[in-house]
């Protein structure tokens, strides 16, 4: 058999393919990045032919940096940025209209039009998710009510809704020509249409928001043979054999398999995902209930999740929009160039606050500033948002579980940042814990690829790769924690109210 499986992570800021094996550590990896296109204020855009040109490069740039070809790869696994919509013209493969992202909120007054009857928690029960900008649905209708010919196009059947991952499959696999249409249980619990016990899509639902229903992908397993690559790809033949969203493969990737598991993604924004076994278990605290994965025809397992919106993507803010550094990582070095925060508190609520608020109507603010605060503290203040974000989400996890996390998993881009782990910990009083391969996402997915064609045999198999690298201990004197949490909690409270 073969000897690698090839992962592809189609994320929010780019696409990448990385190659790993058996042992779950990386052989090679191709990365390119995609435009961010915001047309207006909370708009926020991909190009899905860019991005499919993408992926199709960066397979090509794994396997030929490491000097393999598609008879070394046993599987290849899909993992995608969750809830970016794209619709696209099933006869030509053109899309109607570029990828609305996750982060973009121009579908409030679709969420407020449906929350008439009912408020947003009106479908809360059967799909675990309040009525939001955030997930794939209110986008979808969309598109169908103000792109030009997309309703008829539409209700003649000639049109697809995917995720990034439908759209990477249906392409990989043939598009036009006999491309495969579907997606995963983890995806599909992202749209606010498919019903959590029975995995269908929900036909009241989809009456409700009016989408018919022949423009869905068909819901499979997450773990499980969905097609195989067309017979122009480099990857030729080769089973396509698991599809995650990208936080679940980050918790598959983590070997988080079992009920009381979890991990936090430091990522564009950071997710803490709550392994909640075969249960079902309805948040009282703000958190979503989502899929956590399907391995074949087995049980599914559920999770809590604790979705915040903006965290790395605040640092390339600083970055782009206000140019105070000019690259990510020296975000950390700025912030050591002072001691603490100086009292300067930045909430993020770009696109609104998600976990625990879910405030459509919050906007972003900095605060606690005086004439004594400087860049340093801007920047420490940017890097303390996403812990203190992580603690609230943390906070919301514990009471609805009952049981207090007694460490933090942790991977993503950010995890890379020192200051900001110790901080972490401090601010959340228990240890943070890096895995040896933070690359979770993507590991994730080639994972469930994996086990689908026997790569790997069992969940064990994969248990014994996770290994610890680094573990940040708390330091703060519990005073002082309390005293920050305090600050930022009214920080928070500036936020709301901003959308007229
Ligand atoms: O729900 C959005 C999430 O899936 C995006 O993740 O890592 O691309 O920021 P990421």
């Amino acid at each position: 058999m073969a000897d690698y499986v090839l992962a592809i992570d189609q994320g929010t800021t780019s696409s990448r393919a990385i190659i790993f094996d058996k042992s779950g550590s990386i052989v090679s990896s191709g990365q390119l990045e995609h435009e961010q296109i915001f047309p207006k204020a909370g708009w926020v855009e991909h190009d899905p032919e860019e991005i499919w040109k993408n992926t199709r490069e960066v397979i090509g740039q794994a396997l030929s940096k490491a000097d393999l070809t598609r008879h070394d790869i046993a599987a290849v696994g899909i993992t995608n940025q969750r809830e970016t919509a794209v619709v696209w013209d099933r006869n030509t493969g053109k899309p109607v209209y570029n990828a609305i992202v996750w982060q973009d909120t121009r579908t409030q007054s679709i969420v407020d039009r449906l929350a008439k009857d009912g408020g947003v928690e009106r479908f809360k029960q059967k799909v675990g998710l309040p009525l939001a900008t955030y997930f794939s649905g209110t986008k979808i209708v969309w598109i169908l009510e103000n792109v030009d010919g997309a309703r008829e196009k539409a209700e003649a059947g000639d049109l697809m809704f995917g995720t990034t991952d439908t759209w990477v499959l249906w392409n990989l696999t043939g598009g036009t020509d006999g491309g495969v249409h579907a997606t995963d249980v983890t995806n599909a619990s992202r749209t606010m249409f498919m019903d959590l016990e029975t995995l269908a899509w929900d036909d009241d639902i989809l009456a409700a928001f009016d989408v018919p229903k022949s423009m869905l992908p068909e819901i499979k397993p997450s773990s499980g043979v969905f097609g195989t690559a067309e017979s122009s790809s480099l990857l030729r033949e080769t089973p396509i054999a698991g599809i995650l969203g990208d936080q679940q493969a980050a918790t598959f990737g983590q070997a988080a398999f079992d009920t009381g598991e979890s991990k936090n993604t430091y990522g564009t924004g950071n997710f803490l995902i709550f392994n909640t076994g075969e249960e079902i278990v309805h948040s009282k605290n703000g958190l979503l209930t989502t899929l956590g994965y399907q391995i074949g025809d087995e049980k599914p397992h559920y999770a809590l999740e604790g979705s915040i919106a903006v965290t790395g993507s605040l640092v390339q803010w600083l970055r782009d929009n206000l140019g105070i550094i000019s690259s990510a990582p020296e975000v950390e070095e700025l912030a050591k160039t002072v001691d603490d925060n100086g009292g300067a508190y930045f909430v993020p609520a770009f696109s609104g606050l998600f976990a625990p608020y879910w405030r459509p109507d919050a906007r972003g603010a900095l605060v606690g500033l005086t004439r004594y605060v400087n860049k340093g503290h801007i920047a420490r203040a940017v890097l303390e948002a996403t812990a203190f974000q992580t603690r609230e989400v943390l906070d919301a996890v514990n009471a609805d579980s009952g049981v207090d996390l007694t460490e933090l998993k942790v991977d993503g881009g950010m995890i890379a940042n020192n200051t900001l782990m110790q901080f972490q910990a401090d601010i959340i009083g228990v240890p943070v814990v890096r895995p040896v391969v933070a690359e979770t996402t993507a590991l994730g997915a080639a994972y469930a690829a994996g086990l689908a064609v026997g790569f790997w045999s069992d969940l064990d198999d994969l248990r014994k790769n996770w290994q610890e690298d680094s573990r940040w201990e708390p330091q703060m004197e519990e005073e002082e924690r309390e005293r920050q949490l305090r600050l930022w909690k009214k920080a928070v409270t500036k936020t709301f109210d901003w959308v007229d």
